[in-house]
């Protein structure tokens, strides 16, 4: 698999730019579980806290964010100083044993270089019952994304990058997960407007840092000609909500 050498703190000072919070993706976790005013949550790799604040506040229940990089904290930080963070690493919780009711992981699984030690500390830190959430985009959702459609060497990167859904219930049924339970998810579609051809104008999303340049002026061409020729891009992302529990 690719290995990741993201700069993470790097990242932090534009991460904003390309992404907020996603309340249908905070609320979709939402509907999946049932949490009070006395829940103890953890968001992992939380970054710069978009979706712990949206967790928060929806939730009522007490949400700690957790990141290796203390940049993305900082962003964290900065949107609200009460909101409590941790930095460490996710193979290694600074947590007691049976001490959360849900940790939820957006967008993360991709970047952890120890996934099962990942899913062991997960197992060990949680509450029975307790369930562990991971948004991730299977394969199949990778290859549907827009991105894809203009810039085919994205995606083959990316599957690299991004475990497959089988692969990553295998792990935890590994580490001792009762019951596994992904949940294919299409997000209520976007229409892409000219934002989205000058953040792709200015390569400001990662994936496509990573293809050959000639790969990302070809997509740029073909993107740049169907805005020039009316066609209307509606997008919507598609994500898999894997849950799964210690009961
Ligand atoms: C794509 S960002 C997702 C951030 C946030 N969950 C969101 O949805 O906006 C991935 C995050 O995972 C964090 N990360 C990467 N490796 C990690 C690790 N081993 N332990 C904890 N966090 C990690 C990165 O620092 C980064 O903030």
């Amino acid at each position: 698999m690719f290995k990741n050498t993201i700069d993470y703190d790097k990242v932090s000072k534009v991460y904003d730019q390309v992404r907020t919070g996603d309340p249908e993706m905070v609320h979709q976790i939402l509907d999946g579980v049932s949490v009070t005013q006395d829940s103890l949550v953890l968001d992992m790799g939380c970054g710069t806290g978009n979706n712990t604040l949206l967790f928060a506040v929806a939730s009522q229940s007490l949400v700690l964010g957790l990141d290796i990089s203390f940049g993305m904290l900082e962003k964290a930080h900065e949107k609200k100083s009460s909101l409590p963070l941790v930095q460490a690493p996710a193979d290694n919780l600074p947590f007691t044993s049976d001490s959360f009711d849900l940790v939820f992981m957006t967008e993360v699984i991709h970047h952890l270089p120890n996934i099962l030690g990942s899913f062991e500390e997960t197992y060990r830190i949680l509450k029975r019952p307790g369930s562990l959430c991971i948004v991730t985009q299977s394969h199949a959702q990778i290859d549907h994304r827009m991105t894809s459609r203009f810039f085919p060497a994205s995606a083959k990167i990316d599957k690299a990058r991004y475990p497959d859904v089988d692969e990553i219930e295998d792990l935890l049924f590994k580490t001792g997960f009762n019951e596994v339970n992904p949940i294919p998810y299409v997000f209520k579609p976007v229409r892409l407007g000219n934002d989205y051809l000058e953040t792709v104008t200015k390569r400001g999303y990662s994936m496509l840092h990573k293809i050959h340049t000639e790969d990302y002026e070809r997509g740029l061409r073909d993107l740049q000609v169907a805005f020039a020729s009316g066609e209307e891009l509606s997008y919507s992302a598609e994500y898999t909500f894997i849950w799964s529990y210690k009961r």
